[in-house]
């Protein structure tokens, strides 16, 4: 029975930092898993990253992109290096990824988990439990613009937001389609700046207007980007599906991310629905931690479970969900703060396959 059983390809990229040691937490979870759900995981690393960079001048070699087209899925840990300029590691591999591999949607729950610290003191697991649709391709994050006179005081720096009516509409549709699926508040909230960036913001609320035709059971909901911050902490209970554009979903992401307790706990994907999607914890390669075993492998974990999601392994994914919950709310982690789990990255890691073996089903 074994060599029929269904099998998925994953590229592995550690990349900078912790990568390393938040990855192969990841992996051995999502291996548990996999046993015990009767599939398969085959993994090829690549080794992308600063360390290469500086060796070699590299960031993806000619071949990467259309070698990662090749598997079902790529599993991140993240990119970022004290020794190279800011900009080079993220835009020449993150960026590249995600744009290349057309992963338009990156998705990020923002989910406070039982147990868990967070700022919030009046909120709970009930009241912060939402997820941002953030536009992944396009936005601020398209690269156009351009300098003159640099250097001297009559320096002009552009930085053009493109926003197309095709990379609104499919990244809207998406969210739409998510709300109706989640099956909870039903909510879609919009998320813009349409006060200022009125072409911007015409162009995203007309469009949600007339996608929101075709979806009568889903409420659609208007918000600015600086009034989004405030109830992110003042009623996060408010939200159920946001959707924004790209510069604001990285923004307010890091905001909701504190809100759930952390940075250690915050996952994501980046997803091309029609394609071979990315996952990976939202923070960075926090290169202090580096090697310590101190580093917080849960958002990696999750993220991990995102992936099994995303390939058809629900059964999986929820499993890999209810070890979080329990870990968590069971007090066995005692912190998501670096150094202060009560354990080390490694243990974590130990105690979420231990998990995802175990619970019942
Ligand atoms: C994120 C990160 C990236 C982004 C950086 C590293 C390019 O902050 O995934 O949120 O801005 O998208
Ligand atoms: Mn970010």
């Amino acid at each position: 029975m074994g060599s029929s059983k269904k099998s998925y390809r994953l590229a592995v990229i550690p990349g900078d930092g912790i990568g390393a040691e938040i990855i192969s937490e990841g992996m051995k979870v999502v291996q548990a898993v996999a046993e015990r759900y009767g599939f398969g995981i085959e993994t090829e690393e690549y080794d992308f990253g600063g360390d290469r960079y500086l060796k070699t001048g590299e960031t993806l070699p000619e071949s990467a992109i259309s070698e990662l087209k090749k598997f079902d899925a790529i599993y991140l840990g993240a990119v970022g290096h004290p020794d190279v300029a800011p900009g080079i590691l993220e835009k020449e591999i993150l960026l590249k990824i995600r744009f290349e591999l057309d992963q338009y949607i990156n998705l990020r729950p923002v989910k406070l988990y039982p147990g868990v610290w967070h700022p919030l003191k009046d909120k709970g697991p009930a009241e912060i439990d939402y997820i941002v649709v953030r536009e992944n391709t396009e936005g601020a994050y398209s690269g156009i613009g351009g300098s003159v006179k640099k250097g001297t005081p009559d320096e002009i720096a552009t930085q053009l937001d493109v926003n197309t009516r095709k990379g609104v509409e499919r990244c809207i549709r998406y969210a739409f389609e998510y709300a109706r699926k989640r099956n909870r508040k039903k909510t879609l909230t919009v998320v813009d700046k349409a006060n200022v960036l009125t072409f911007a913001g015409d162009l995203w609320r007309r469009t949600a207007v007339e996608l929101g035709r075709d979806f009568q059971d889903v409420k659609l909901d208007f918000a600015f980007v600086d009034a989004t911050c405030m109830w992110m902490v003042k009623n996060p209970e408010w939200f159920d599906v946001i959707v924004t554009s790209n510069m604001f979903g990285d923004i307010i992401t890091d905001l909701g991310a504190m809100t759930q307790g952390g940075l250690g706990i915050a996952a994501g994907g980046n997803i091309n629905p029609e394609g071979v999607s990315m996952f990976e914890p939202i923070h960075g390669s926090a290169p202090k931690y580096t090697g310590k075993n101190v580093a917080c492998p849960i958002a990696t974990i999750s993220a991990g479970g995102m992936m099994l999601e995303t390939l058809g392994e629900e059964g999986a994914a929820d499993m890999i969900e209810k070890a979080v919950i329990k870990a968590t709310g069971e007090g066995y982690i005692k912190s998501l703060e670096a150094g202060k789990m009560g354990m080390g990255t490694r243990e974590a890691g130990d105690l979420l396959a231990k998990f995802v073996k175990e619970i019942n089903g």
